[in-house]
This record gives C-alpha cells, sequence and structure tokens, in this order.
C-alpha cells in the first residue's frame, strides 16, 4: 500500500467512517478485483449488488468506450432523442409485465426513489407515504425519510426535519395493511428486503399489500434497486412473488458497473409530470447515454448467456457449503443474495477482519449487524463458489 496515497485518501477523500478498509484497487476482473500488489480479493459484495455480470466484462467495456467516443452529455434528460437511453427503455419495457413500460431515467436509487415518491404524490393528490421498518431507500432527505422508523432513526434523526406524512409499518404484517388508507399516496417496499439482512416476503403479503393499495388507491411502489437484474434469481423480484406494483425503482446493476437508476411506471401516470407545472422531475445527467449504453450491453449478456437462470443454483450452492458450520446460525437467502448470520456483532467484526487477510470482501447490513452478506457477481463460477465457500470456512474456523 502506498503510504502517501493512503494519507492523501484519508485527508483529501470525504470519509464517512472511522474506520474506513484501506484496501487499495489496481484492476478488477470477473469476481475479483486485485490490489497493486497483487493480492486477490474475491468480491463477494459486487459494489452492493452492481456488478451482476462481472468486473470489466468486455461486453460493457465495448459499450462503454464506444459510446464515448460517439457522445457524452448533451442535453437534460427528456428532450433529445438518444438511441442508448431509447434502446435500453424499449428492452426494459419489454422485460417488464404490462403496464410498467414508461421509463424515467435518472443518476441513482436515491433519486429513482425521489421521483417515484414525487411522481405518486402528483398522480393521487395525496400525501402520507408509507415504508417499512428496517427499509434501506437511499441517502437523500426524501429517500432517508423512508427508512422505516424506529430502527432507522440512528441514521435519519440527526437530519430532521424531513418528510412530513410518512409512517412505517411491519414487514410481513398483516394486520398493519389496515393503516393504508384513502390519505396514502404510496406504499413503498422492497420485495426483498436487503438491509435488513435479506427478509423474505412472507407467503401471500405481498399479494395483500397489493390488494389493499388496489382498495384504497394508494400506489404501490416496488424498490427493486437490490433485488433487480437478476439477483433473486427472477429477472425481477415482481416475477418470483407474481405481483405487479405501479411503479418500481431500479438502480445498481441496472447501469452494468455505471450509475444509472430508473423509476418505471405505466404512461398513464409518468405523463403526470409533465403538466401543471411541466417538468415534474428534472435531472442533468439521469441516463447518460454511456450509462445506457454500459446497462444495455449489461442486461443483453445477462439474457443472451442464461446467466439468469443460473443464480437459484448458485446461491443454493453457497448455501449448502455454509449450513453446517457449527458458527452458522442461520442462512437467509433469496437467489444469490444471502445474510450468513453468526449471532453476536463481536463475531462480525472479527470475521471481517479474517475476511480481510484471507482475500475476501464482504459486508455487513445496515439493520443487521449480526451476519455478513455474500451477493458476487451473478457471473461467479460453480468452482469460485467452492473455493470461496471454502476460504469462508477456514475464517470460521478461527473464530
Ligand atoms: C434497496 C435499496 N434502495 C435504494 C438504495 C440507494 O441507492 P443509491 O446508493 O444508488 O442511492 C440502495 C442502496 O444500497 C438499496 O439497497
Amino acid at each position: 500500500m502506498h503510504t502517501i496515497l493512503r494519507k492523501q485518501f484519508l485527508a483529501h477523500v470525504g470519509q464517512t467512517s472511522p474506520s474506513p478498509m484501506l484496501v487499495e484497487v489496481a484492476r478488477a476482473e470477473g469476481s475479483f478485483f486485485y490490489t497493486p500488489e497483487g493480492k486477490r480479493y474475491y468480491d463477494l459484495v459486487a459494489g452492493v449488488s452492481v456488478s451482476n455480470v462481472g468486473h470489466a466484462n468486455p461486453a460493457v467495456v465495448r459499450a462503454v468506450q464506444e459510446q464515448a467516443a460517439r457522445y457524452m452529455h448533451i442535453m437534460v434528460y427528456g428532450e433529445l432523442i438518444e438511441s442508448p437511453q431509447v434502446a435500453y427503455a424499449a428492452r426494459i419495457a419489454a422485460a417488464l409485465p404490462d403496464p410498467l413500460e414508461s421509463i424515467y431515467f435518472v443518476n441513482s436509487g436515491a433519486e429513482a426513489v425521489e421521483g417515484a415518491l414525487k411522481l405518486a404524490k402528483r398522480f393521487t393528490g395525496r400525501t402520507e407515504l408509507i415504508s417499512m421498518r428496517r427499509a434501506y431507500h437511499g441517502s437523500t432527505h426524501g429517500a432517508m425519510s423512508m427508512m422505516g422508523a424506529p430502527e432507522g432513526e440512528e441514521w435519519k434523526g440527526a437530519f430532521r426535519p424531513l418528510l412530513p406524512d410518512v409512517r412505517a409499518i411491519e414487514f410481513n404484517d398483516f394486520d398493519a395493511l389496515q393503516a393504508v388508507t384513502r390519505r396514502t399516496a404510496a406504499v413503498l417496499v422492497e420485495p426483498v428486503q436487503g438491509e435488513a439482512g435479506v427478509r423474505l416476503p412472507a407467503a401471500g403479503w405481498l399479494e395483500a399489500l397489493r390488494k389493499r393499495c388496489d382498495q384504497t388507491g394508494a400506489l404501490l411502489i416496488f424498490d427493486e434497486i437490490q433485488t433487480g437484474l437478476g439477483r433473486t434469481g427472477r429477472l425481477f423480484a415482481m416475477q418470483k412473488y407474481g405481483v405487479t406494483p405501479d411503479i418500481v425503482c431500479l438502480a445498481k446493476a441496472f447501469g452494468g458497473g455505471m450509475p444509472l437508476g430508473a423509476f418505471i411506471s405505466s404512461k398513464k401516470i409518468m405523463d403526470t409530470l409533465q403538466s401543471e407545472p411541466v417538468l415534474g422531475h428534472i435531472t442533468t445527467f439521469g441516463g447518460h447515454p454511456v450509462c445506457c449504453a454500459a446497462g444495455l450491453a449489461a442486461y443483453d449478456y445477462l439474457i443472451g448467456n442464461g446467466i439468469v437462470e443460473q443464480v437459484e443454483e448458485k446461491g443454493a450452492l453457497y448455501e449448502s457449503l455454509l449450513r453446517d458450520h457449527p458458527q452458522v446460525r442461520e442462512i437467509r437467502r433469496s437467489g444469490l443474495l444471502l445474510a450468513v448470520e453468526l449471532g453476536s456483532s463481536e463475531k462480525l467484526y472479527r470475521i471481517m477482519e479474517l475476511f480481510k487477510e484471507a482475500g475476501i470482501l464482504s459486508d455487513w447490513f445496515l439493520f443487521c449487524d449480526k451476519a455478513f452478506r455474500i451477493s458476487p457477481p451473478l457471473t461467479i463460477s460453480d468452482e469460485e463458489v467452492r473455493d470461496s465457500a471454502q476460504l469462508i470456512r477456514t475464517c470460521l474456523d478461527r473464530l
């Protein structure tokens, strides 16, 4: 590690935690990244579910290079016809169930959530917004407001006042759905709760939520920022659970490694951003042509190589290789999104140190400090799953 670089990193790159990992990245390829000294790390975070098609995927690199040479940014979103945007929008619209057909491209997950909340308020003329306890939707003021209380209070408390008229209900609680009323503009939910430590929806709960929204006229917004683009074993988690929302938010893997997000609805709903007043949401860089070209190339790679179809098997392989270790209390899993529960935060701190030594990048969850994350590139091979699981077991042995 270059000492000067480390000093400059600490001095000049805004810090968000008192103990950053401080591992320098020289390059990345497939399921790995490498330090300048040549130490190899298994990337079991994938940029937090971003690098679904693997690092330095040649198809994505080529698309970025070609589009960068053709044109980059020209004019704010929504005025000019830019073929990478149009082609990607058409592809995604065709893959999503009806009536999710109109795609508003933005820069990030948080901005997708902001756009979706504004759209729901505009379309319904209502103000109340409902989210779930232990939900994470992003770090801007609006998205942070939806971080479910009381757990989210630790982060959002310091930034109040936030959005008014927001309340949180318990994920998977059927009775709590009565809180959704004719006052409610939207209910925002991750179909599989990520930062809660991978919590799966109870049988029938998403359907019951859909039904309650239909009864009351509230819009149902799915945050598929982490679950979208194959992570759970289907292209979108909504297909896995057979429930179609009114609006879906995408980001993370949506840009193929470049920053890109979207909120998506029927044309009827989306068109309310056109008038009274015009320009209901404005973004300079949203839908950047290079990001759309990268996202489209990554999407075509996922589909063209049957990657999504292999996700469930690979996730199950990880589970089978780890579940019998005496340190593992429980594994919660949806496709290749796994939370491995160790039972205490002390063990979690220690395993992170051991992982670093062993060349494994993992992470914990915002609302679950007793479990570590496994969410590798979806292109990880069976052999890499076996090898990384063996490395994890060696670290677990040393706990
Ligand atoms: C479910 C979910 N929603 C929203 C976000 C926010 O996305 P971004 O960091 O791109 O703003 C995240 C990021 O971790 C997420 O996991």
